[in-house]
């Protein structure tokens, strides 16, 4: 598959290069300012420098969301022919992304989330009515190689899987980090807590994440009456305390998602 990729920092560079790795792509062509420039190799400082009689099977939109539609200006018609343009910048509508190419190809939108980086992410991936089940089949590979993939059905979900799983990793370090400090007030030293918190975290994902595990189960088989789990379990429960301040913290997530979509 060809691949052209516009931006490639943290997030393009993580999905292209497990993509090389996986060999799921044979080529990427690359445009990004910060890489030297090099032809031969396929990599451009400007969209202008990559051939015009290029066709891409792929075009991959990893900018800053601020330059996501001014970065698909200019792109040739043989370089939109074939392709689908995967738009990663967080909040941009599908919409202002087919305007910005002028409508000559579909656009898919995918929020994939920091794990990626280290293949273990969680994407949400919006394609519409336009998009074929063959090409849909493709990106749905190619996000699985770095994780989780899941397709939504209205592009405004995007919003709800960024307040869960796009902000997501950040809700668990600051939990991580609370539970550290916590440990620290019960006399551990602090290098002896940040492991026993980080540890306790990749333990417990571990075990959600085998087949058919279920959240309930896997906590009361930790939880026996009147021990220690269940001492703690209560207070988080009081008044369900901690369900309640999860999700005054994820509608204000879903709610800057929407903000920033109509770009304010
Ligand atoms: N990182 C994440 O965890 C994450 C998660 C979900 C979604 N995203 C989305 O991914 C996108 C990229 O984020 P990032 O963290 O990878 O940012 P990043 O590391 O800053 O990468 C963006 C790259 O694009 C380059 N660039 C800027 N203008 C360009 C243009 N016109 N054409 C080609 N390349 C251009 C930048 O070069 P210069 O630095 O030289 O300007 C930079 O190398 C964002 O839209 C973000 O919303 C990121």
């Amino acid at each position: 598959m060809n691949v052209l990729f516009i931006g490639y920092g943290r997030m393009g560079g993580a999905l292209g290069d497990a993509w090389l790795k996986g060999g799921l792509v044979e080529r990427l062509s690359i445009v990004d300012p910060g890489l030297s420039a090099d032809a031969a190799a396929g990599r451009y400082a400007r969209l202008q420098d990559v051939p015009t009689d290029q066709a891409f099977e792929l075009i991959v939109l990893a900018v800053k969301p601020a330059y996501a539609s001014s970065a698909l200006a200019g792109l040739s018609d043989r370089q939109c022919s074939q392709a689908t343009v995967v738009s990663v910048a967080a909040g941009v509508t599908q919409a202002s992304l087919s305007d910005a190419v002028g409508q000559r190809c579909p656009v898919v939108r995918a929020m994939p989330n920091t794990p990626v980086l280290l293949g273990a992410g969680c994407t949400g991936l919006y394609a519409g009515a336009q998009l074929d089940a063959a090409r849909k089949a493709v990106i749905g590979r190619l996000f699985e190689a770095v994780g989780a993939a899941y397709w939504v059905d209205e592009e405004q979900q995007l919003d709800a899987v960024t307040a869960i799983s796009g902000s997501g990793p950040a809700y668990y370090h600051l939990f991580s980090e609370a539970l550290a400090e916590a440990g620290v007030k019960l006399g551990l030293n602090p290098e002896l807590a940040r492991n026993l918190a980080a540890q306790t975290a990749f333990g417990a994902a571990t075990l959600q994440h085998q087949a058919h595990a279920d959240f309930i189960e896997l906590r009361v088989a930790v939880t026996s009456p009147n021990g220690t789990t269940a001492a703690a379990i209560e207070v988080f429960e009081s008044q369900r305390k901690l369900r309640a301040l999860l999700e005054q913290a994820t509608s204000a997530a879903h709610r800057r998602s929407v903000e920033l979509s109509k770009g304010a």
